[in-house]
């Protein structure tokens, strides 16, 4: 993609990664529209970054997710680049009471979310690229999160075929596959062992100015390579602890 002159939207880009992306895209001279449930934190991003549009907006809820393509399409229909950014991870066992309605809630922000804002975006007439953010986890699961591993799974092979099938329309489908990084995915303090923000975006964004379309980052480069034998030790190392 062309890293400057775009107008974006990041969903999820008030924190963590999509904060990291938000910056690197304001950086380049784009233009950034940021949706996401948490009123405060869109606001101390307006008041950091004045120029950032922001939308709140619950991605898990259908009707939320049309409301939103609405209004970019009533008020901003030259978004040219959608960011598939906004997740959530839920440490849960199976045996645990609320198992099945946080696994619900997951698969909807997680792959309902995307799919569908896929297939309300591609309708803009100047949409360019769409980047899709999955994991390192798509391909060896963490027991501990294993309806969000299976979730990004979904996504990495639905981001493929789209990979394909959006050729046609001219659309570039990028991956961003992060490895474990510090933000407060899943809750505070779970990621606090892993590399910061920076270090992912400061990789990123060379990648994308080689023209890359696969965007990895340390583990999550060996891992979305590796085979079988390969992913099976990766899966006992990681999950014997
Ligand atoms: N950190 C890692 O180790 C890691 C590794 C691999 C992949 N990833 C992926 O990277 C992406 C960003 O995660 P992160 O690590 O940056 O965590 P994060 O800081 O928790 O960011 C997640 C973002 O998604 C938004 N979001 C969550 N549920 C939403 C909903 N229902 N509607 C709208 N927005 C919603 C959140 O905003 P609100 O809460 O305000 O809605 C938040 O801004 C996720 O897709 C995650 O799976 C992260």
């Amino acid at each position: 993609m062309k890293i400057t002159g775009n107008k974006i939207l990041i969903t999820g880009g008030a924190s963590g990664i999509g904060l990291g992306l938000t910056e690197m895209f304001l950086s380049e001279k784009n233009s950034v529209i940021v949706c996401g449930r948490r009123k405060e934190i869109l606001e101390q991003l307006q008041q950091k970054h004045p120029s950032v549009v922001t939308r709140e907006c619950d991605l898990s809820k259908e009707e939320e997710r049309v409301r939103l393509f609405e209004w970019i399409k009533e008020c901003h229909s030259d978004v040219n680049v959608l960011i598939n950014n906004a997740g959530i991870q839920n440490w849960v066992t199976v045996e645990q009471e609320d198992f099945f309605s946080k696994a619900k809630n997951e698969i909807a922000i997680n792959i309902e979310a995307p799919i569908h804002l896929t297939s309300l975006f591609i309708k803009l007439n100047q949409l360019s690229t769409i980047m899709n953010v999955t994991s390192g986890l798509s391909f060896c699961p963490l027991t501990k999160v294993a309806v969000y591993s299976a979730t990004k799974a979904f996504f990495h092979s639905f981001t493929m075929s789209m990979k394909k099938e959006l050729e046609a329309k001219n659309i570039e489908v990028i991956e961003l596959i992060p490895p474990a990084i510090n933000t407060d995915l899943g809750g505070k303090g779970l990621h606090d062992y892993a590399p910061p923000v920076s270090e992912l975006i400061a990789s990123i964004y060379n990648q994308l100015k080689e023209g890359k379309t696969t965007l990895t980052f340390g583990m999550s480069d060996a891992m979305s390579k590796a085979g079988p034998e390969q992913i099976q030790i990766a899966f006992d190392r990681m999950n014997n602890q």
